[in-house]
């Protein structure tokens, strides 16, 4: 394989990860290996579309391995019977050190999944850095409770006896997670950090179209020797090949996945055969609903970046504005207005000015491309937006609005994860009615609703059936909020004290006193 040369300032540790001649290997039992079949995969920039690095193709015989070694820690206990105390102290200090790597993990990100890197040095690396201090606190805090039962005052079957009863949260074992590759660090940390918190052991597959934050993350976490060997395995590889293989393992006991519905259904499947536990990060078509009455200022400022954060790709865009027809065509001009001004260009060119990077692969461009070409067949208006280019290689998509869209649109009701925004007239002061509207997808991910009315923001609230309700804010996330899907956004939780539950037995214990 040929040197790569990248046209970027970067930092030294990126330029040592990623400028080499060799592929990425599997981190297997603690040691860097190539996968079985020897084959690899090309991971490339998605602004030029030039190749950075290879990694390798991990199949079904890689991943029994990994889950051989997640097993067999998990049962010598080295990590699952370590003190509480102790796991605490180790997700600290992994916290710290992957927050002194900061720079770097931008800039990888940046190259790898096409964001800014800016953006990336705000959010995605500082979020996945807080879960992992957040969850260092939450090894000491899994507590079970004790249960009076009615048994003891009343006891038929064996008169005079007394019990005591309480539970014991024990950690579930082995667990598989597949993630995706809109945050990829983020993603790898919301996985691994409450996994390890729960004192399980970990197989993780990053996504193939950006595996390269979660492999430096793994290597920055051997580094450091805190781990025990076996306790976290990464296995790089495609979705059918390496994927499939983790959700219908039959020796692990739990599957947490973030990615699309249509995989979401297919672990669900696989995972029946050993009835492993899932759970599931789905997509979105979250509402954006602007009242008459709102800060009209804020809410065209939160609309926008609701949608066109991450260029779209998130679970969470508020894709669908629903504004009163009191206040629709401000709503949706001021939204055109910011979205005519962002600047399109590499991540890594942030420091030159551009906003919103290319889109992460060209599969993703074609699709969303497709759903705007769809969105104008049907009738829809483009306000702004609506071009593309992928002439020189990058998937860049401007940032789109579009006008004269309904429910029954494909592009309203599929979701697009790109920067575009369908908009809707609110020709209607029920709130039932206004909800129903919102409601209308089978999704439930997230919403928010824009009102300076406390009565009209919190009733919403209660009248949206999806995870997350925003007021007056759009894509804001804290490690002690739970995350996650209503209808086909999935099941469980990310983040908080819920998340937690995803990687935990219940043992209810009872003693003959
Ligand atoms: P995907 O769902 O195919 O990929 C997500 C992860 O699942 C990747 O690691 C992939 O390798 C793995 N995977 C794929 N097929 C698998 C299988 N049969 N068994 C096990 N693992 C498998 O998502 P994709 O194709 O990259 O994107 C398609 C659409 O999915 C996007 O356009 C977007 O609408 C949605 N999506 C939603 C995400 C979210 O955060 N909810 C994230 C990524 C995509
Ligand atoms: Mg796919």
């Amino acid at each position: 394989m040929e040197a790569l040369k990248i046209d970027y300032d970067l930092n030294t540790n990126v330029e040592k990860f990623i400028v080499t001649n060799q592929a990425k290997q599997l981190f297997i039992n603690g040691n860097w290996v190539d996968s079985k079949s020897g084959k690899t995969f090309d991971v490339e920039d998605p602004a030029t579309g030039k190749k950075i690095a290879s990694c390798a193709a991990g199949d079904e015989k890689d991943v029994d391995l990994a889950v051989k070694a997640a097993r067999n820690a998990f049962e010598t206990g080295s990590w699952s019977k370590m003190a509480p105390n102790e796991k605490g102290k180790i997700l600290w200090k992994l916290s710290d050190i992957i927050e002194e790597h900061a720079q770097e993990l931008a800039q990888l990100e940046a190259l790898d999944n096409g964001k800014s890197v800016v953006v990336a040095g705000v959010a995605d690396v500082p979020l996945a850095v807080d879960l992992f201090r957040y969850m260092a606190g939450m090894a000491t805090k899994l507590e079970g409770q004790t249960i009076p039962g009615s048994f003891l005052v009343n006891n038929t079957l064996s008169p005079g006896a007394q019990f005591h009863s309480y539970t014991l949260r024990e950690p579930i074992g082995v667990v598989g997670q597949i993630i995706p590759w809109n945050f990829p660090l983020l993603m790898a940390s919301w996985k691994i950090a409450p996994a390890l918190a729960a004192g399980c052991t970990v197989v993780l597959k990053p996504a193939e179209q950006t595996p390269l934050s979660a492999l430096r993350l793994t290597e920055i976490i051997n580094d450091s020797g805190l781990l025990p060997e076996g306790v976290l395995n990464i296995i790089t590889g495609l979705g059918e090949e390496a994927g499939a293989p983790i959700a219908s393992h039959p020796d692990i006991d739990k599957v947490a996945f973030t990615g699309s519905t249509e995989v979401g259904k297919l672990i669900t499947k696989a995972s029946a055969g050993n009835l492993k536990k899932v759970t599931l990060e789905l997509g979105g078509k979250s509402p954006a609903i602007v009242f008459p009455d709102a800060d009209i200022d804020a809410a065209i400022q939160g609309v926008a970046s609701g949608i066109f954060f991450n260029h779209g790709q998130t679970c969470c865009a508020g894709s669908r504005l629903f504004a009163h027809e009191k206040v629709y065509e401000k709503v949706t001009e001021g939204v055109a207005e910011i979205a005519k001004n962002i600047k399109v260009g590499p991540g890594m060119h942030d420091k030159d000015g551009s906003q919103m990077g290319p889109l992460v692969s060209n599969e993703q461009y074609e699709k969303v491309v497709g759903y705007m070409e769809s969105g104008k067949n049907d009738g829809a208006e483009c306000l702004v937006g609506g071009t593309h280019d992928n002439s020189k290689g990058g998937h860049f998509v401007h940032p789109t609005v579009f006008s004269k869209t309904n429910a029954d649109m494909k592009f309203v009701k599929e979701e697009i994860f790109g920067p575009v925004l369908t908009t809707q007239k609110i020709t209607d002061d029920d709130l039932n009615n206004i909800a129903s509207e919102a409601n209308n997808t089978e999704f439930g991910l997230a919403a928010s609703v824009w009102s300076k009315d406390i009565s009209t923001a919190h009733k919403m609230a209660s009248k949206i059936k999806a995870g997350t309700v925003w007021i007056n804010c759009h894509n804001v996330f804290d490690s002690a909020l739970p995350f996650g899907g209503y209808k086909q956004s999935g099941n469980g939780r990310e983040m908080g004290f819920e998340c937690m539950d995803n990687y935990l037995e219940t043992k209810a214990v009872t003693v003959n006193l």
